[in-house]
């Protein structure tokens, strides 16, 4: 039985386990850090020189993977009768070190987030240290401010810039999305907060490479999710507006209630940008609620020059999710949702739970929790304000525009192979590149090309690189994902990798 460190203070366990698990933590950063893994390479980066004995004499900083059932029993997850103290937790936590995928790692290029960076990580910890709940100002009066302070000044950078505008954080871009279809019905349809529904078929708009989560809150809500319409999109992957608008009319003629359109800033797949300006006409002409799902793509708004083209009329839409935990690099979960009026919001939210909310002016809200679906929240808000604060508005968009400059250059050296064929325009529009790995660029049968690219994905996991793929036309493809802190190195080498990996046998 171990014996528990006697602690005189509740200070005094917090700093001995804070600084135990600190020193388990920066080795487990360190072992990513670009000139480590590369055994006495000079190049800089930390993927691909070996994975778990199969190219180099170290294990891999990315992985170590076993399939589900075999890592059950390494972990050894029963919970105990017995606390175990300190040993307990430095065990725990070494074997979940040990075991995670290491986004620090520059071989992580699956997903739309990669790592934090140190700055999210003490924003974490004092996230914790405080453990405010913001639903009601009275016990989060410094969070509260901090949240909508950065949620107006994010609605007035997309150019929300009536005294009303604003926002409040969400636990996801998925949240923040079905919150919006909510705030939409019950602007538009008052009389469906307190009825419901009822026979009506209410109908919503996504281009069909919209995320799923619009669909899923349909689900959730009662509309149905074949009632969520999935609108053609173009070569680009850009909603098809004559198409929206045409299929606006017909839902109309059927005797439906269409009523909101999403919009996309940034798909998941291609990355690409709806056409906003054009989808408001349609929104205007038809009185839908226009939102805008910038849970990926709505980021760039701190580089000038990149928001320009990519989001010209983002400011016509009623409401916008935006996420820095994937962009930006802030600690998961963190994300926005930003609206035109706010008082739209709260008239469409408000419930009088006078057990938690005491006040009730809904021309400035302070009792954030009166506005979301959720009663206790997060500080999330907290987290993404001292990343800016610590690295401003120009460290971010140097950042991003750093990652759009490496997404363009990956893109021109994959372009030069004769084994590849681009699905990616040039440039990219964001930070996916997008391509078949087709040998002597002959797409043949799709489900030879599925499975060869699923192959190299494997064996590109084995040499340190994670990277995803999605199904296309002519079977599946490569999907690869720059993120802030990717390196010129990672990509070149990256790009070598998978015409080795693709060279191999992989029928
Ligand atoms: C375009 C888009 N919208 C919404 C989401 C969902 O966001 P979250 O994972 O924060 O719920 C994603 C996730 O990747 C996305 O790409």
């Amino acid at each position: 039985m171990p014996v528990q460190p006697a602690y005189k203070t509740r200070a005094d366990e917090v700093d001995d386990l804070v600084e135990t698990v600190k020193n388990l933590i920066i080795p487990f950063i360190r072992s990513a850090e670009p000139s480590s893994s590369t055994s006495g390479s000079s190049k800089q980066y930390a993927a691909g020189d070996g994975v778990n004995g199969d190219q180099g004499q170290h294990p891999m900083t990315l992985v170590d993977y076993h399939a589900p059932k075999e890592l059950q029993s390494i972990l050894d997850l029963d919970l105990p009768s017995k606390g175990q103290g300190k040993d307990g937790l430095v065990n725990m936590t070494e074997k979940v070190l040990r075991y995670s995928v290491n986004t620090w790692d520059q071989g992580f290029m699956d997903k739309l987030y990669a790592s934090t960076n140190a700055v999210g990580v003490a924003a974490e910890l004092l996230t914790a240290a405080l453990n405010t709940n913001v639903h009601v100002y009275q016990v989060s009066p410094v969070l509260t401010l901090i949240e909508k302070h950065v949620a107006k000044t994010l609605a007035r950078m997309y150019g929300f810039t009536d005294p009303h505008s604003g926002g409040m954080s969400q636990p996801g871009g998925s949240a923040g999305n079905s919150s919006s279809i909510v705030i939409a019905r019950n602007t538009l349809y008052p009389h469906t907060k307190t009825r419901g529904i009822g026979s009506d078929k209410y109908v919503l708009f996504t281009s069909q490479h919209g995320h799923y989560s619009l669909e899923k809150a349909a689900q959730m809500f009662g509309f149905g999710s074949d009632n969520v319409r999935s609108v053609p999109v173009d070569k680009t992957g850009r909603m098809d507006v004559s198409a929206l608008r045409k299929m606006v009319v017909k839902s109309k003629e059927d005797g439906e209630v269409p009523f909101y359109v999403n919009a996309t800033a940034g798909t998941t797949v291609l990355g690409s940008f709806d056409p906003f300006d054009e989808i408001a006409e349609v929104c205007k002409e038809h009185h839908l609620w226009m939102h805008v799902d910038g849970s990926w793509g709505g980021s760039v708004i701190f580089n000038k020059g990149i928001a320009e083209e990519r989001l010209r009329g983002v400011e016509k839409a009623d409401s916008i999710v935006m996420s820095p935990h994937k962009m930006l690099g802030v600690p998961v979960t963190c994300s926005f949702l930003l609206a035109k009026d706010m008082r739209k919001v709260w008239k469409a939210m408000t419930l009088p739970a006078g057990y938690l909310f005491h006040t009730s002016d809904s021309e400035e809200i302070f009792d954030l929790a009166d506005l979301t679906p959720q009663c206790g929240r997060r500080g999330d808000a907290l987290k993404f304000f001292l990343s800016w604060v610590y690295y401003g508005e120009e460290g971010l968009s140097e950042k991003i525009e750093r990652a759009f400059e490496l997404a363009t250059r990956m893109q021109e050296q994959l372009s030069r192979s004769e084994n590849v064929v681009m699905l990616s325009t040039m440039p990219p529009p964001c930070l996916q590149v997008c391509f078949y790995y087709a040998p002597e660029r002959q797409l043949g049968d799709p489900t030879a090309t599925s499975r060869r690219t699923e192959i190299m994905t494997e064996r590109l996991m084995r040499r340190g690189f994670m990277v995803d793929y999605a199904p296309g036309e002519n079977g599946k493809f490569f999907r690869i994902v720059i993120n802030i802190s990717t390196t010129e190195e990672t990509v070149t080498r990256l790009v070598e990798m998978i015409e080795e990996v693709g060279r191999e046998n992989t029928t």
